[in-house]
């Protein structure tokens, strides 16, 4: 049977990425080029300006995945790009420039949801086994997602206000760390201890739903309490505070989900994946667990990238899956 070979766009935010991914498992180029520092003086992505850099990037950054494999257009079977959700300006240069190449090379166009992608990164780690259950956490998302099979995605669990990592980034502010906040609130909590008594909001008997603002407000009300006392705060306690409550949560709902619905692999997805609290937290919980299989991917596969949307894309396009030349960018698609 011939190779498959799938080439990946993603643009959906800060990161300009494309990757080309073989029989939907084997990374063979993947190539990230990160806007983080035109954004940090801001202190959040500026939409506008996250286009425009996609717009400056993209070529080059093609170039260099086709090098990378040492392939050229004409080799690759299909091509897999972001069609939401995300900033609608940034999606639609991603969602053109793959137009033009499938366009030009006459190869089909598969519109992949950035979720489906960052839950397909474990793809790239081990093959999947349904069912199975993902936790999906990122700047935008908070889920607990069931799949039974390939392609189908429910949603059992989801943050009724702020994403996990969007409280992340907010409590980062509050403590005057750069942007992105999650990865500066990781390396603090490695250090300090949980010596702050700040809530873990479980919300109704049962529900896998999740609620962060109020936690975040805490963590803001009681730095301000004590600038008003005149008081210093411990950022390196506040910081394992924090995320010890966020963890917590996010490990014990994701327990019991995966108990509830019998399934055979827990997958950690998006880019609070990348938390080191996090991944030991679930790593502990699971570990006696025989019949289950934990997978974690390494974090440059958390973060956002083009090697999980081509891993997404190589199974729609083994289901048949395509999509026209009138396809468009979707800021707000349902999973
Ligand atoms: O998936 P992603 O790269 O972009 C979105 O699709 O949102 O996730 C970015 C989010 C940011 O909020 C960032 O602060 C958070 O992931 N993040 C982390 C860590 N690394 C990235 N949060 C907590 N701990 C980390 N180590
Ligand atoms: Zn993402």
């Amino acid at each position: 049977k011939k190779d498959t070979f799938v080439f990946g766009i993603e643009t959906s935010c800060d990161e300009t990425a494309a990757s080309i991914i073989k029989n939907g498992t084997e990374i063979v180029s993947n190539v990230v080029s990160s806007q983080i520092e035109s954004h940090k003086r801001f202190g959040g992505v500026v939409p506008e300006i996250a286009s425009r850099h996609h717009v400056e990037q993209i070529v080059s950054v093609f170039e260099e995945t086709l090098k990378q494999a040492d392939l050229t257009f004409q080799e690759i079977d299909a091509i897999a790009v972001t069609k939401g959700p995300g900033l609608v300006g940034a999606l639609l240069v991603g969602v053109n420039a793959a137009k033009a190449i499938a366009f030009a090379h006459g190869i089909p166009l598969i519109g992949v949801h950035h979720i489906a992608g960052h839950i397909y990164a474990n793809r790239l780690v081990k093959e999947m086994s349904f069912p199975l259950l993902s936790l999906v956490v990122s700047g935008g998302h908070t889920e607990l997602v069931y799949m039974k099979e390939h392609g189908s995605f429910e949603v059992i669990g989801e943050t009724r206000d702020d994403a996990a990592g969007e409280a992340y980034d907010k409590v980062a502010r509050t403590l005057h760390l750069p942007y992105p906040g999650g990865p500066h609130i990781d390396r603090l909590a490695a250090e300090g201890q949980d010596t702050y008594a700040l809530p873990r909001i479980w919300l109704d008997e049962g529900s896998y739903d999740f609620s962060f603002s109020g936690l975040k407000s805490a963590v803001i009300n009681t730095v301000h309490n004590a600038e008003q006392r005149g008081e210093e705060i411990n950022p390196v306690n506040l910081a394992a505070s924090f995320q010890a409550s966020v963890v917590e949560v996010l490990t014990e709902k994701t327990v019991r989900a995966a108990k509830e619905y019998n399934v055979k692999q827990v997958l950690l997805a998006g880019g609070v994946a990348a938390n080191k609290g996090l991944r030991s937290s679930l790593e502990q919980a699971f570990i006696n667990m025989d019949q289950l299989e934990l997978i974690i991917p390494p974090i440059s596969l958390c973060t956002d990238n083009a090697a999980m949307i081509a891993a997404a894309g190589t199974v729609l396009f083994e289901q048949g899956k395509r999509d026209g030349l009138d396809m468009n960018g979707h800021p707000g698609l349902d999973i």
